[in-house]
């Protein structure tokens, strides 16, 4: 007689809207079936949080391949390391240009003023923590769509939206050295729908500090209708604020997911390790 074993794995919702637990014994998660199960959840609750795996790099590594293509979205601009697997951290002798990873302090989606499609889904392992700050917060951007007006929507469902590196760091332009100026100028402006339509018929927002101007509509306008999309889908309603511990890992769906982090002290030795799943259609 064969035993069937079951595979394991639960998953338990954070917030009704965004969020959800993935509890399994470590060997598991590199089971394809569990992997084809989170990557299902994954598509519903946008983020997946996996307490305290401690994942080395290889096994980040191994994990982002079963659950898609992997990706190289290292920025030149911050390190010579071109490995898959980039080091997040505002540590001065590690990243030469610390201002690229303040960016993430605004709510953003990776990828989106160097890829012509927005990558699928970014993974994120915490290394080291800051003692101060640091959670990681992510919006669903599915829920904030559907929540709309029918008529905001209508109005929406056409529009493009140019993104760019600049923009993103519109905020802290003004901290930037005249020296990394140039470094920072990364990839040409890539436009996206400002409204993305799935292949089951959900439709997500695709904004965030990458969003520079709106296609056919005055650029004061459009930064102005980007801002309230953006303080819209941060809602409460729409958003989860996850705490690290030490070795916990996090993916999200970075075609319907927002992130940004908490800020942290540039000098605390905070490092995340982040790797991304590439764009599929
Ligand atoms: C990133 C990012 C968030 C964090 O690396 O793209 O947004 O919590 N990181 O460090
Ligand atoms: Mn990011």
């Amino acid at each position: 007689m064969s035993v069937i074993e079951k595979t394991r794995v639960e998953f338990e919702p954070v917030k009704p809207e965004v969020g959800s637990i993935v509890r399994a014994e470590r060997a598991a998660l590199f089971d394809p079936e569990v992997v084809r199960q989170c990557r299902e959840m994954l598509n519903d609750r946008v983020v997946l949080v996996f307490p305290k795996v401690n994942f080395t790099d290889a096994e980040q590594l191994a994990f982002t391949d079963l659950l898609g293509g992997r990706l190289n979205l290292t920025s030149d601009a911050t390190t010579d390391k071109q490995e898959d697997v980039y080091q997040v951290t505002l540590d001065k002798k590690i990243n030469r240009a610390p201002e690229y990873v303040l960016g993430t302090f605004f709510w953003h989606m990776d990828g989106l003023p160097v890829e012509t499609a927005p990558p699928a889904a970014t993974l994120l392992s915490a290394r080291k923590l800051a003692p101060k700050g640091g959670q990681t917060e992510f919006s669903n951007t599915l829920a904030a769509y559907e929540h709309l007006p029918e008529a905001e929507k209508a109005a929406l469902d056409d529009l493009r939206v140019v993104h760019t590196v600049a923009a993103s760091l519109r905020p802290i332009a003004d901290l930037i050295p005249e020296a990394d100026k140039g470094k920072l100028q990364i990839g040409v402006p890539k436009e996206h729908p400002l409204v993305r339509t799935r292949k089951d018929g959900r439709k997500s927002l695709v904004i965030g500090s990458t969003a520079d101007t709106v296609v056919g509509m005055e650029v004061a306008h459009g930064r102005a209708l980007l801002a309230r999309l953006v303080e819209w889908a941060g809602q409460p309603a729409f958003t989860y604020r996850h705490e690290w511990q030490d070795g916990d890992f996090v993916i999200w769906d970075n075609r319907t997911a927002m992130h940004r982090v908490i800020p942290y002290d540039s000098d605390c030795g905070r490092m995340m390790h982040r790797t991304s799943i590439a764009a599929e259609d």
